[in-house]
């Protein structure tokens, strides 16, 4: 550790003007520190030491000043009103970020397009229904994370680098089916006002808790689950690569969503009624979009493997994603500490969904990383 007090430097440049070095001649108190590098590298949990570590409940300071460094009082304000831990935290943000990082693909080059094949009509067009609607809600969970950022307290930098790597994930989304639909002969389809009842709710969630509630918790949980079929909805080796790449995104942001929603919960437990409102709103304008016919039918054919089957395989399967949807939706919930059995409005009974089931798969408290989703 240095101890020299650099009492000779001079105190003007050699045009006169004066110099300051406090800077050099500070006495930081976690001068010295040198974290090791895991067998990943430096992650940012490496360097999570000392007060470098985790960030305080309520930071008092309103600017960009790097938590942890010696902060001159009295700079400006940046206009933070996300200014409580509890509001954005979630004990594995650090951990997804870093794969987050780890994990980016390209829709470029990652992506086998030169193997697609001509498909028959109707699958060719259900499957470009499918990507136009998924063209057009990938971005929301772009613009939100986005909305708010710039007004979080900058002492929850990782929290912000998290939804920055969330924002690139939903630009290669975009990017992937938009690439898709235009890429084998269909196009873009049909566009119609519904999903933008249900973008409009998330975006205009009146806080950022509310916000991550209604698109982690639910907007995305459903689309993980679509991604998750993907198997099963793709007509070729071509969608199901894009199903699986994008999967591995969309359960981070779900995960984080999640651990979130606990921590708000555990650290203030009155935030737990505004999360409800949310959800009883958000609900029932998912429940109408889901059911839309285009939707449905889309993903109907694609499970059929055309209209031939529609019917009889294509109904009864988008069936069993409703309800692997709805289960998976309230199993988040009870994990994220916000039972939503004994208030939901969902038709349980018609989805064939037992309560009891739910509470028990997802009572336990999740490790970190992807576990949450
Ligand atoms: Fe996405
Ligand atoms: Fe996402």
């Amino acid at each position: 550790m240095a101890t020299e007090t650099y009492e000779s430097l001079p105190e003007t440049s050699p045009m006169g003007a004066p110099l300051d070095w406090a800077w050099l001649r500070g006495a930081k108190s976690e001068w010295g520190v040198r974290p090791k590098p895991s067998p990943r590298g430096l992650t940012m949990l490496d360097i999570a030491v000392g007060s470098y570590a985790e960030p305080q409940d309520h930071p008092l300071h309103r600017s960009m000043a790097p938590r942890g460094a010696d902060i001159e009082s009295g700079g400006p304000d940046m206009g933070y009103i996300v200014n409580d831990k509890s509001s954005v935290w979630a004990d594995n943000v650090t951990e997804l970020y870093e794969e987050a990082v780890a994990r980016q693909w390209s829709a470029t080059r990652d992506v086998p397009w030169g193997e697609l094949r001509e498909l028959p009509d109707d699958v060719e067009h259900a499957m470009c229904q499918l990507c136009t609607l998924l063209t057009e809600v990938e971005m929301i969970a772009a613009d939100l994370p986005a909305k708010w950022m710039w007004r979080m307290n900058h002492d929850f930098i990782e929290a912000k680098m998290f939804l920055c790597t969330q924002i690139m994930d939903e630009a290669r989304h975009a990017e992937v089916f938009r690439k898709r639909a235009l890429s084998n002969g269909g196009g873009l389809l049909l566009s119609r006002s519904q999903p933008t009842s249900l973008l409009r709710t998330i975006i205009e969630a009146k806080t950022y808790t509310q916000a991550t509630a209604l698109m982690h918790l639910l907007g995305e949980g459903f689309v993980l689950d679509i991604f998750r079929m993907g198997e099963l909805i793709a007509p070729t080796d071509v969608e199901k690569r894009i199903f699986r790449l994008c999967m591995q995104d969309e359960a981070r942001h779900v995960a984080y969503g999640t651990m979130h929603i606990r921590y708000a919960i555990e650290h203030d437990p009155d935030v737990a009624e505004e999360i409800h409102e949310a959800l009883d709103h958000g609900e029932i304008v998912l429940t109408d979009f889901g059911g839309a016919p285009d939707v449905s039918t889309a993903l109907a054919v694609l499970l059929a493997g055309g209209v031939e089957h529609v019917e009889d395989k294509g109904f009864p399967l988008s069936m069993e994603l409703s309800k692997k949807q709805f289960s998976s939706y309230l199993a988040r919930c009870e994990r994220a500490g916000i039972s939503r059995l004994d208030r939901t409005k969902i038709p349980l009974d018609l989805l064939g969904i037992d309560p009891e089931t739910i509470r028990a798969a997802g009572g336990s408290a999740p490790k970190g990383g992807r576990d949450a989703a």
